[in-house]
């Protein structure tokens, strides 16, 4: 890692993404904290700050294209180039409803968020990623998107992290060239808001994110991974 390492971090005002954003600052990293509510981003900014993390919240709705737009023209302005995109938020862990009963309100919005939202930054993001010595791109999925494990549950989840899955091979692919390794992490079953009390801690859960972040240049791209390793799709 060269000392001016820029990473940005989706939903980073919580859980996981806050924890991310905790790790990655801790190795050195300047971390843009993208959260779509400014009051929760810039209670992030500030703890870790007081922790002597660089950390500069974004207004981002990963949701909102325009808000896509905005978040990426302040990064140009602000930045010479970003290193790393982590693509953490998420919404809709649709317990109570299956996929014979779905609602397809929430499916539209699960897909909206969890895979065309990091699908449009990573794109919107690709010039700034490509002046970076080592550019990266980590997909936070589930093994609730893995199609080899796949029952009729949380459906709008599941095949919002299975389109998100099929985005990190088909970017990993496009992009081999370049050298901008693209991954697709699962971080396992983590005690915050979405993952409940009966997780493992968030710090565990962090661990397999900062594993795809810091791969060096030989790594794998293109794969799908909890805890450094392989899982089926
Ligand atoms: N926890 C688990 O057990 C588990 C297991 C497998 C995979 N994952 C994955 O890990 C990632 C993080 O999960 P988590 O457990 O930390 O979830 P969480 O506690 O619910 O936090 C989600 C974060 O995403 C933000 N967010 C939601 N929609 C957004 C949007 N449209 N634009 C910007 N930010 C948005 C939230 O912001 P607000 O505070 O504004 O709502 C919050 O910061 C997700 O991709 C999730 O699918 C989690």
């Amino acid at each position: 890692m060269n000392t001016q390492s820029i990473a940005l971090v989706t939903g980073a005002n919580r859980g996981i993404g806050f924890e991310v954003s905790h790790q990655l600052g801790a190795l050195g990293y300047t971390v843009l904290l993208g959260c779509r509510n400014t009051t929760r981003g810039r209670a992030a900014q500030e703890a870790l700050r007081a922790d002597g993390i660089k950390a500069q919240q974004i207004d981002l709705d990963v949701s909102i294209p325009a808000s896509i737009e905005a978040a990426v023209a302040q990064v140009e302005r602000d930045y010479p180039h970003l290193d790393v995109l982590v693509n953490n938020a998420a919404i809709h862990y649709d317990t109570w409803q299956r996929v014979t009963d779905a609602n397809m309100d929430i499916v539209a919005e699960a897909i909206e968020a969890n895979t065309l939202g990091p699908w449009r930054l990573s794109v919107a993001l690709l010039s700034m990623l490509r002046r970076s010595k080592a550019p990266r791109i980590v997909n936070v999925s589930s093994e609730g998107g893995s199609i080899a494990s796949m029952s009729g549950g949380t459906p709008a989840y599941s095949l919002s992290k299975a389109g998100l899955n099929a985005i990190t091979r088909m970017m990993a692919h496009e992009l081999e060239r370049e050298g901008i390794l693209v991954n697709a992490i699962c971080p396992g079953w983590t005690k915050t808001d979405m993952g409940g009390s009966g997780g493992r801690p968030v710090a565990d859960g962090a661990k397999g994110i900062i594993w795809a972040v810091t791969l060096d240049r030989s790594g794998p791209s293109g794969g799908f991974f909890r805890d450094g390793q392989p899982l089926p799709w």
